[in-house]
């Protein structure tokens, strides 16, 4: 996307709690930079650009994407708005960086896909843990059979906060809710280990203010790898998954992002009680942007977000035959 020595021009559509880190890492990556903010209201896009160094503050998403100085969108908008203004972005002839859920369904993500590819532009879901450094060793620990045969995949993503009024995550309108919102990451998760698409999911769910705050899901996949994943609201923060193999598992306790100022870390537990570290370094959201404004081919992370969707769908077919709410 940027040729050598050019700068990618980013403008954001909203301004939540996301948009502060994300602009911050825009802000900090060679070839990128933020060059406008939408807000509903001018005050609060005037607001965030003064606190953040942007140059343009702008009322209303639409008027953002007209602008000439934006080479790409970044959506950090409530679930239910990603199809709409990814779309609206692409069809401006705007690269898009879409936060996760890439949008609400398989049907509105592949519509999404289908619009950046008409138009020519490129499209990235902001899932920053596939783009850490430690990722790719897992992924290399795999092929390389490292663990042995894969049977069992579990993980779990949660945090525990009393939402405050007007919270997205508590509006079905939105798309609202732990699934989408956390449920992500752990479909990202099996997805990731087990190459592809489950083909059987059972899953329940507990609901509290009109919304899922706790998803349980088992799948299987082919090759006999099965899955356990959890995700929720009423839980402290979790965000750990184990990945057992014949000789060895795999552990982590901070896949979606490390914890706060510390190394991002994993252990290989073997069957005889020996445990073996490993930290890593490195910044997963700025390699995240670095790769989206690179000319890097992006189809492997299109397939992984459309599968994600997938079994998003699936784990909802599966809650709604449930009838947890008779
Ligand atoms: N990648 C990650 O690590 C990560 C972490 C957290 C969240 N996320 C994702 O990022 C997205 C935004 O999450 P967030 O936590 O940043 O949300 P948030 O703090 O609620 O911010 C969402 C923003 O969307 C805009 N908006 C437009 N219509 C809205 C409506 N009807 N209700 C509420 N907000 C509305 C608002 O900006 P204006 O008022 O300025 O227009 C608001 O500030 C979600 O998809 C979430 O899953 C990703």
């Amino acid at each position: 996307m940027s040729g050598e020595g050019s700068i990618t021009r980013f403008g954001v559509l909203g301004t939540g709690r996301i948009t502060r880190r994300l602009v911050a890492d825009i802000q900090s990556t060679d070839g990128a930079e933020v060059t406008a903010i939408a807000s509903r209201t001018s005050e609060r896009a005037r607001w965030y650009a003064d606190q953040y160094g942007i140059g343009a503050s702008v009322e209303g998403y639409e008027s953002l994407l007209v602008r000439d100085d934006v080479d790409a969108v970044y959506v950090a908008l409530p679930p239910s708005m990603h199809a709409e203004w990814a779309i609206a972005a692409a069809k401006a002839g705007k690269h898009v960086l879409c936060e996760k859920p890439l949008t609400l369904s398989t049907k509105q993500s592949l519509a999404v896909h289908l619009a950046c590819e008409a138009h020519g532009v490129r499209l990235l879901d902001a899932t920053g843990w596939l783009h850490h450094e430690r990722t790719e060793m897992f992924r290399r620990w795999l092929d390389e059979g490292r663990f042995g045969k894969i049977g069992h995949i579990s993980a779990a993503v949660s945090f525990f906060r009393p939402f405050i009024t007007g919270e997205h995550r508590l509006d079905p309108a939105l798309g609202g809710g732990c699934l989408l919102d956390l449920g992500w990451y752990v479909c990202s998760l099996a997805r990731f280990i087990a190459g592809g698409l489950p083909n059987r999911v059972v899953a329940g769910r507990v609901v509290r203010q009109g919304v899922a705050q706790r998803i349980t899901a088992m799948m299987w996949f082919d090759h006999d790898v099965t899955a356990t994943l959890s995700c929720g609201y009423d839980t402290s923060t979790r965000k750990w998954f184990e990945v057992a193999g014949s000789d060895a598992s795999l552990v982590c306790d901070d896949f979606t992002r490390p914890w706060h100022d510390r190394p991002a870390r994993c252990w290989i537990h073997d069957a005889t009680g020996g445990v073996e570290q490993f930290p890593f370094e490195g910044n997963q959201e700025r390699r995240m942007i670095a790769k989206f404004i690179s000319d890097e081919p992006l189809d492997a992370y299109h397939q992984q977000a459309l599968d994600t969707q997938h079994m998003i769908d699936a784990i909802n077919e599966s809650v709604e035959l449930a009838h947890d709410e008779v």
